[in-house]
């Protein structure tokens, strides 16, 4: 692509004249705005970059593994990886109300965060992969999740914390063009076509309820089937976003010979092009049924899956 191909070195051009001979830190979420955001600084300032991925344990399977592989394997980016699964875990524990979960979330981040670069000795610039609706949506909300969206995901107060400057070379593009300026940076297609992921992670599909180790086990499970059935039918692309919601719910149902007493999974699959307004995906009746009967199957625990034909409006894509 011609304009993306012209973008990138204009980019490029830029971060150099930006940073000058100075040390960059750039936290990987695992998603595809933060991992395009250091892949492209690293085209620029090379050995300057150093990457920090705080893995809080809530991510989807097998998820942290291939950040770390695709990064200091493939492009051999220096990555500093914290397993604070455990610290994350402790710290949630008991915790049922959601804006209380990706506060101490977003907090414990920061400190990890923090705690991390300075080891390394700290930097001048902080590279954050802020999208621009994520600068409109920033200064035209005033409540609701899109506010704690930025505290999180943009792991705000550092900059001014550690005393660092923001380099932010995505802010003139939307989603679809970090998609092609991920591609025009040769990161690998399924890797730069993946839906987006909140940054509280699973933790904010398991609603209404305390996250646990096995909570997040079953979720993990029937998230990465769902996902599995929906690659192999070829409707990844075709979808914004899909994922599986662990509810508080139980309800009966009979396998073999027994009576089970388990969970109810909630399936949610949306279309949009921001995030802002999205459709639930229309499914064939065959697959939803065939995508229940495997994780009935396959995860202990749940025992009954249903599908969210909700809009936004007035619903939202998370289910808190
Ligand atoms: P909603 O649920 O508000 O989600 O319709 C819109 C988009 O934002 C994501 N989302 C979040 N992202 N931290 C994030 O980084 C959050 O707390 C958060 N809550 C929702 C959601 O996955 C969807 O893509």
């Amino acid at each position: 692509d011609w304009s993306m191909a012209h973008f990138k070195s204009e980019m490029v051009h830029k971060i150099k004249k930006q940073v000058g001979l100075d040390r960059v830190i750039c936290g990987l979420s695992g998603g595809v705005d933060s991992a395009v955001t250091a892949v492209l600084i690293h085209e620029a300032i090379g050995e300057q970059l150093t990457c920090i991925f705080v893995d809080h344990g809530l991510m989807r399977l097998n998820e942290a593994d291939e950040v770390v592989r695709l990064f200091r394997e493939a492009y051999n980016i220096p990555l500093v990886h914290v397993d604070a699964s455990k610290l994350f875990l402790r710290e949630l524990e008991g915790v049922t109300d959601p804006e209380k979960k990706r506060k101490i979330i977003g907090k414990l981040f920061i400190d990890v965060f923090e705690a991390e670069a300075k080891k390394i000795g700290g930097a001048a610039y902080l590279a954050q992969g802020t999208l621009y609706p994520d600068v409109i949506e920033s200064v035209s909300f005033t409540g609701g999740p899109s506010v704690t969206i930025k505290s999180h995901h943009n792991v705000g107060g550092l900059p001014e914390r550690m005393n660092m400057k923001l380099v932010e070379p995505l802010r003139e593009l939307f989603k679809d063009e970090v998609r092609l300026l991920g591609k025009e940076l040769g990161l690998p297609p399924h890797f730069v076509g993946r839906h987006p992921f909140p940054g509280p992670g699973l933790a904010i599909r398991i609603p209404h309820d305390d996250i646990t180790q096995e909570k997040l086990d079953i979720l993990r499970k029937a998230d990465a089937i769902y996902l599995d059935e929906i690659r192999k039918a070829g409707l990844y692309d075709a979808i914004w976003q899909a994922f599986a919601v662990l509810l508080p719910v139980r309800t009966v149902g009979v396998m073999g010979d027994g009576r089970t007493y388990d969970r109810v999974l909630g399936l949610r699959a949306v279309t949009s092009t921001d995030g802002m307004t999205a459709e639930s995906y229309p499914f064939d009746h065959a697959f939803l049924a065939r995508v229940a009967t495997r994780i009935i199957n396959e995860v202990k625990g749940v025992s009954r899956v249903v599908y969210d034909v909700t809009s936004k409006p007035p619903g939202t894509i998370e289910w808190e």
